[in-house]
């Protein structure tokens, strides 16, 4: 095994273009947009449309990848390396599943996919600032685009310095 399973492959760019556009869409547009503009409901019903999207398929990529396993470590002799990213993978997937619960949590304390999805006519609350999981999803959000971080530098580092084909294993091309 060289690469990772197909449906993987296919997942990890799909969720990777939506995690990061909701990150950015997220932060400097739905929550800087006040509850009594006219175009928040938009927004909310886009963000947390794909929001849901991305918690099932991360779900979906999730038990794919605990059948189908992970390529071998590309330097099996760096064991401390080999675990800090089996690490930051591991926590990839509970921020992303953590943003998703913390969003549906805050959506369900105030009835907010009958407000955007199922027209029940109550207006939206004033803010979200009171809940519990905003301040979660808040939180994860800052901790989440940290360890993308990491993780694509760590990326780039392996494929532009020490050359070691690293992509090829996250992609459908290469050896
Ligand atoms: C756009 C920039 C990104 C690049 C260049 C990139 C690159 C890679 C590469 C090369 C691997 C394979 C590592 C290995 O050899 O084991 C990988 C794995 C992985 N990446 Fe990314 N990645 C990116 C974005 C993301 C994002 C946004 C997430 C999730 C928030 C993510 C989550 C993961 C996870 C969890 C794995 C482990 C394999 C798995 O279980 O699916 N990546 N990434
Ligand atoms: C799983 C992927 C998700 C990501 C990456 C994400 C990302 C974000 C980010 C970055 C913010 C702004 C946080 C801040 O600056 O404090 C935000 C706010 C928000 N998100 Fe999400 N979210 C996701 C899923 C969801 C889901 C599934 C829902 C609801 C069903 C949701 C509902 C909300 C709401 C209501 C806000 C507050 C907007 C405001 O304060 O006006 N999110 N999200």
């Amino acid at each position: 095994m060289t690469r990772y399973h197909h449906l993987i492959i296919a997942l990890h760019w799909l969720l990777a273009l939506g995690i990061i556009f909701s990150l950015l869409a997220g932060t400097f547009m739905l929550a800087e947009t006040p509850n009594s503009d006219p175009g928040k409901m938009n927004g909310l019903a886009i963000h947390m449309g794909i929001g849901i999207a991305i918690l099932l398929l991360t779900l979906v990529r999730l038990v794919t990848r605990l059948r189908t396993g992970a390529p071998a470590p590309l330097d099996a002799s760096k064991a401390m390396q080999n675990k800090m990213a089996g690490a930051v993978h591991i926590l990839l997937y509970v921020g992303v599943i953590v943003m998703g619960a913390s969003g549906i949590a805050m959506a369900q304390a105030v009835d907010l996919g009958g407000i955007v999805f199922f027209g029940s006519g109550n207006p939206l609350p004033e803010n979200f600032d009171d809940l519990l999981p905003r301040s979660v999803h808040g939180l994860a959000a800052k901790g989440l685009m940290a360890l993308i971080v990491l993780h694509v530098v760590a990326a780039i580092y392996h494929q532009h310095v020490l050359k070691d084909g690293i992509m090829s294993r996250m992609s459908f091309r290469g050896k």
